[in-house]
């Protein structure tokens, strides 16, 4: 019955081609084709991580990046060609500041050495994703994945300008940016939570947090002005911790940090903005184990945001260059 259904289903995806009735992803996609895929990608992440937590956060950070662009279709990984100068990686939003690109490339070599040509870019990022933030919770957040992303072909810096919420945003155009992705307010809340790990540079945060009059920390302020300004000298772009207190743990400090006002971007002061949101604010950072859960699902719903399937997608050899020829390995 079940099987006969999800044949249905595949058939229809096929035929009709309507990819927003064909949300086909799966936990446990690749049992068949690659049974083992999900404990490589783990491996590969683990050893990353252990290395360099910001590693872990850099992959986090990712799929929020590549499913917001395009849906979750691993058009974040493309390297410029000639023909296409400027793809998503090199959208100020991305670039310099994004990280973990050499830990998909490991993954996916290893995957591709157990199973050639099966599991797509798109679904080793939500993986490593996923794993990301199990290391770094030291095990506690736990998230069945599920599967089944194709990998797409087109990639514009353009487009993560327009899609990806800048760190300015007020509370009205976040939420507007979530909104257009299908996500709701409680998605943006507890998503936010991300931001208890990692690292900002200060040119993310400096011009209108530190420079103008904002709604922050005064002792926490002096302190990130004396970080951002001492280096500045020096002509560069130094980095602070997201989160001052437990900076490499995935926890719900970052909510405690919203309330004491030690936060650093607009966007994170502004869930304070509306009863509504600052109340989940509170939740999160008082009830034992309610952003945890809220997270994870929030992360899958995430994860199928503009999910490509059929013809619109491929399943590439490498993660940073489209196949040759038209999309193949997936009808
Ligand atoms: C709500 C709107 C959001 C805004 C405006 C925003 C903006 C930013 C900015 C400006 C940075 C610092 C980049 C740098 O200067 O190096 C950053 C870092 C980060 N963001 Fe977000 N972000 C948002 C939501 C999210 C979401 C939904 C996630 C994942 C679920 C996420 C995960 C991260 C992580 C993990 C880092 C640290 C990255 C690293 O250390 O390499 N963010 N974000
Ligand atoms: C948020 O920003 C938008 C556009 O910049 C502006 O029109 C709006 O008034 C702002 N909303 C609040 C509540 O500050």
């Amino acid at each position: 019955m079940a099987s006969a259904l999800r044949l249905a289903v595949a058939v229809t995806c096929a035929l009709v081609l309507m990819p927003s009735a064909c949300h086909g992803l799966e936990v446990g996609y690749y049992k068949n084709t690659c049974p083992r895929v999900e404990q490589i990608v783990r491996a590969e992440v683990k050893k990353f991580v252990y290395k360099n937590a910001g590693i872990g956060a850099g992959l986090i950070r990712l799929l929020f990046h590549d499913c917001f662009v395009q849906g979750c279709d691993g058009s974040l990984l493309l390297d410029p060609t000639p023909a296409n100068p400027k793809p998503e990686k090199l959208s100020p939003p991305n670039f310099p500041s994004l990280r973990g690109f050499e830990a998909i490339d490991a993954a996916k070599d290893a995957v591709e050495a157990a199973c050639p040509g099966k599991v797509s870019c798109a679904d080793i990022i939500a993986f490593a994703a996923r794993d990301a933030a199990y290391f770094l919770s030291t095990l506690h957040i736990k998230i069945d994945m599920p599967a089944g992303r194709l990998d797409g072909r087109v990639s514009d810096a353009t487009e993560a300008l327009d899609d990806l919420p800048p760190p300015t945003s007020n509370a009205t155009e976040l939420a507007g940016i979530f909104a257009a992705k299908g996500l709701g307010v409680e998605d943006m809340v507890v998503l936010s939570g991300a931001h208890t790990v990692g690292r900002a540079h200060c040119s993310s945060f400096v011009s209108d947090r530190l420079a103008a009059a904002a709604d922050i920390d005064g002792g926490f302020a002096s302190s990130l002005r004396k970080r951002c300004l001492a280096d500045r000298i020096a002509g560069d772009d130094p980095t602070v911790n997201q989160d001052a207190v437990t900076p490499n743990a995935f926890d719900n400090q970052y909510y405690k940090d919203v309330l004491a006002r030690r936060v650093l971007f607009t966007s994170d002061a502004a869930l304070l903005a509306s009863p509504e949101t600052a109340k989940m604010v509170r939740d999160s950072a008082y009830i034992r184990g309610w952003w945890e859960d809220k997270f994870k699902k929030a992360f899958v719903k995430m994860s199928r945001v503009g999910v490509k399937s059929g013809k619109q997608g491929e399943i590439r050899k490498n993660c940073r260059v489209v196949n040759h020829g038209y999309p193949h390995g997936h009808y």
